[in-house]
């Protein structure tokens, strides 16, 4: 907790640390009322800092009992050193030394699960960014980076399994019932990559033959009674290692990879050198208890992690402003991989949507920052879209702008060149400039400006000259503290379109001949023109394809336009995003109509492009599935000037009921094929099967809203019989959605019933709960927090129920009264003093106040004042709000 005025960290005030830590020798002793944790920090001045006179060494240290320090096997008292709430202070008499400390802590307390802590019965770590200082005094920065030897000593019945980075290199028992295993991590790290993990714990084994020949154990570490969830994991992680070796020659360097998988996490999960601790959400997977959503994310966030081996671990962060250099690079990693396993349209079509609802709605609010922040009060405030995925799109665009081959001779040079090394974002930069003899210095305003640009296109095409010109204007947004902002690199594809739908040569003014397609146009002005030749008819522009640039495109097209891009575009992501922007516009339209009080009519135009969609069975079916998705509230929400939450619900529920009445015979068409051969077919963890029952769902989602006893009963058949929860789930969230109550609750008892001891099932019965628009949502939420199974000590519980329920139940959340906004006030509250991480990323909602009316307005910052009051805040908490209300 805050005491005192919270400090501002600037990234202009780095300075390289004046002491590094050769070798840190850390001897931890787990008792269950406490825990010993001795260090021994085999140091030395800084060469690169300036000589003269020793400056005082200055350890981190938070909530750490000190027991004894020493200076090279000397004692000190208390005057040989100052102690602050977070700094321990001595002065060093040679240029190298050792210093000895002897520290109690309290995992069986730590409620914020950063240090380390107790999950369960397992003790386990997590020390990005800040945590290693709460478990000893340290220079706990990622530009300082050691050799760590750490030696784990607890009951041994009570806990068999003793884990930490590198190597097992010894190991014994005591007398008394203890036992102890050393370990050697023999790889320089920071502190944040540190890990320990003790408990009664089982694992999944396998191995995995390197590119160079060598082997390397893999274990997954679990819960026994979660033995049998691991498999998916596994085969995620050897594809991973494969990828990584295809992809960007990348070879693992351990004789051994460990995953610990533990249910009290803050995040999804931790690349820890060696020994990776993943939330059990994104490890834990099977047909019976997971979606194809999570089988998904676990393969994703396997991926992810093991890919920070090098982008992260080898070659890791200067310091925390950098963080987007580790995290934007890995996301883009993983989608990569992913996009590879499974569709590539479809991923990039998901994290598109994700981006422009959540990332776009970062980048617009008060907390806005860029991809490098220039300050910050709390690091962890800053694990945000915009350093993870808007990151991922900057890299991205790095690669669109240089080529595949060239972006790959770049992060070769990146990772030969800074093995090692705490670098920044800078140094990636100017490896794919050495590697390309290409010049980024514009194109770098990606990383230091907030906001997200817009790009309005305007053309003219000159029939006698058969040509056609494209103008672009490039706009920013005022974001806090940047007012003004300079003019981006924006690389922009596109292809221009014949009547008859087929791609046109792309020839531009200038050029000996046409290049392609499709191709790359770099917008790098305010404003920009491009002018095409041969242009025997006026063109249509397919712009932005496969969104190559995280931009607010303005281009006027008219929804005859979308829909022949729908049908024609040979990009399939700009096939997608027609369908989308279609719907957009008649969504628009209905809003308009009811906030008018006038009768809602949806444009047929959209009926009949799902139509034949649905009707054309050669399409991709996670495509059709795709494209027959709405937009969603949350999107709706952030393209409007002042989101009107009723009459976005009321219009989307009302286009959504039309497209039902309209098309339910090819639905239930399409519904019954898919849901037979489901029912033919053992469950398969592939895209073709996520495809066939993405459409399948959909369509029931649809179906339902018919209020037809044959749906009704199709829903139950699939609800009971289905083998996966994939259809399971579904099928409880439509019933959950629906008029039939005494269904409703019957189907909410039994699987209830028949899930109560899995814990992460129950997070997926409380999340359809919360996020049903139906009336008394929070009633039904703060009912559901009486729920044994749940509890706010648990980062996955809250996230469930309470983060479903201000996320994804808008009706509900903004109710007129504010009923809403004060219950997630409240939960916040608590939460600061429980897991300040956890109340800091919940309240995120509030924060957004801005959007909407103003009476909504003035209940949301009464919140936010309330919290502001309500007494000591964590730094996280204060951040936030105090940033939302400025
Ligand atoms: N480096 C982790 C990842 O992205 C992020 C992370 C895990 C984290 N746990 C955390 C960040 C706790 C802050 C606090 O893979
Ligand atoms: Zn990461």
């Amino acid at each position: 907790m805050r005491t005192e005025q919270p400090k501002v960290i600037h990234l202009k005030d780095y300075q390289a640390p004046e002491y590094l830590i050769d070798e840190t020798h850390l001897t931890f002793e787990l008792y269950e009322d406490r825990t010993l944790v001795h260090a021994q920090l085999v140091m030395r001045r800084n060469p690169e800092r300036p000589a003269g006179k020793l400056p005082p060494l200055e350890l981190h240290g938070q909530q750490l009992e000190l027991l004894s320090i020493a200076l090279n096997d000397r004692t000190l008292s208390l005057g040989d050193y100052q102690l602050s709430e977070d700094c321990l202070t001595l002065q060093p008499d040679s240029d190298s030394f050792v210093i000895d400390s002897s520290v109690v802590i309290h995992p069986e307390s730590n409620t914020a699960l950063e240090g380390l802590y107790k999950s369960g019965s397992m003790f386990c770590t997590q020390c990005e960014a800040e945590g290693f200082r709460k478990i000893t005094y340290y220079l706990d920065r990622p530009d300082v980076m050691s050799k760590f030897t750490t030696t784990v000593s607890a009951e041994q019945k009570a806990y068999p399994v003793l884990l930490s980075n590198g190597n097992p290199i010894a190991s014994g028992s005591e007398d008394n019932g203890r036992h102890w295993t050393t370990w050697e991590d023999p790889f320089k790290k920071p502190a944040y990559l540190f890990a320990l993990v003790a408990g009664d714990l089982w694992c999944v084994e396998d191995s995995f033959t390197t590119m160079s020949g060598r082997e390397v154990a893999l274990r997954i570490y679990v819960e026994p009674e979660n033995i049998d969830k691991c498999q998916h994991a596994m085969d995620s992680l050897k594809k991973s290692m494969k990828w990584d070796e295809e992809a960007y020659g990348r070879e693992y360097d351990l004789d051994i990879f460990m995953i610990v998988a533990v249910n009290d996490f803050n995040m999804g999960a931790m690349e820890n050198k060696g020994l990776n601790i993943f939330n059990s959400s994104a490890v834990l997977a099977r047909a019976e208890t997971a979606t194809d959503a999570a089988h998904q994310r676990v393969e994703a966030i396997v991926a992810h992690e093991y890919f920070h081996n090098w982008s992260g671990n080898r070659v890791t962060c200067r310091d925390w402003f950098q963080l987007s250099l580790k995290e934007g690079f890995t996301v883009f990693r993983d989608a990569q991989f992913s996009a590879d396993m499974n569709s590539p349209t479809v991923k990039r079509i998901e994290d598109v949507a994700y981006l422009r609802t959540h990332q776009f709605a970062e980048d617009a609010g008060p907390m806005a920052h860029s991809v490098r922040p220039e300050s910050f009060i709390e690091i962890s405030n800053f694990y945000t879209l915009t350093v993870y995925e808007k990151g991922a799109e900057v890299v991205r665009m790095i690669q669109t702008l240089l080529g595949k081959e060239g972006f790959r001779k770049g992060s070769d040079l990146y990772f030969e060149r800074h093995d090692g090394q705490a670098v920044t974002v800078d140094d990636f930069v100017k490896a794919m400039e050495d590697a390309n003899g290409a010049d980024l210095s514009q194109f770098k305003r990606w990383y230091s400006q907030a906001g997200t640009p817009r790009l309005s296109v305007s053309e003219q095409y000159d029939e006698a000259a058969q040509t056609y010109r494209l103008t672009f204007r490039q706009s920013c947004p005022p974001t806090p503290g940047q007012p003004t902002k300079e003019p981006f690199v924006i690389p922009v594809e596109l292809g221009l379109l014949a009547a008859d739908g087929s791609d046109l040569p792309l020839r531009l003014q200038g050029e000996a001949q046409a290049q392609g397609t499709s191709r790359v146009l770099a917008v790098t002005e305010a404003e920009q023109s491009f002018t095409f030749v041969d242009m025997p008819e006026r063109p249509q522009p397919s712009l932005l394809r496969g969104f190559s640039a995280p931009v607010k495109l303005d281009y006027p097209y008219s929804r005859d336009q979308l829909m022949f891009f729908m049908q024609h575009d040979s990009d399939g992501f700009n096939r997608w995003e027609a369908g989308q922007q279609l719907s957009v516009q008649v969504l628009q339209e209905l809003i308009g109509q009811h906030q008018r009080g006038e009768a809602l009519a949806l444009d047929e135009r959209l009926i009949e492009a799902m139509r034949s969609l649905l009707q054309n069975e050669t399409l991709d079916a996670a495509m059709v599935a795709e494209m027959l998705s709405l937009p969603g509230e949350a999107y709706l929400t952030e393209i409007s000037e002042v989101a009107d939450v009723d009459a976005i619900h009321a219009a989307r529920e009302f286009a959504r009921k039309r497209i039902a009445d309209a098309l339910f015979e090819p639905l239930w068409h399409r519904y019954q094929a898919n849901r037979e051969t489901s029912r033919n077919t053992a469950y398969v963890a592939s895209a073709e099967h996520f495809a066939r029952r993405a459409l399948q769902n959909i369509a029931l989602s649809y179906l339902m809203l018919s209020e037809k006893t044959e749906v009704l009963e199709a829903c139950l058949e699939q609800f009971e019989h289905a083998d996966n929860m994939t259809e399971r789930l579904t099928a409880l969230a439509v019933l959950v959605n629906s008029p039939f109550e005494a269904e409703r609750d019957k189907a909410l008892q039994a699987f209830a019933e028949h899930f109560k001891d899995n814990p992460l099932v129950m997070d997926q019965w409380f999340s359809v709960q919360a996020g049903s628009p139906l009336p008394g949502g929070l009633e039904r939420v703060q009912q559901l927090m009486q729920h044994p199974a749940f509890t706010l000590k648990n980062p996955n519980k809250v996230r469930a129920l309470i983060g479903a329920f201000a996320n994804q139940n808008l009706v509900n959340f903004h109710r007129a009264d504010g009923a809403g906004y004060r219950f997630l006030a409240d939960q916040v509250i608590t939460l600061n003093a429980l897991n300040p991480q956890i109340a800091s990323r919940l309240l995120a909602p509030l924060t957004r106040w801005r959007k909407y009316d103003g009476a909504r307005q003035a209940l949301m910052k009464g919140e936010l004042e309330r919290i502001l009051a309500s007494g000591e805040l964590s730094s996280d908490v204060y951040e936030v709000v105090s940033k939302s209300l400025a």
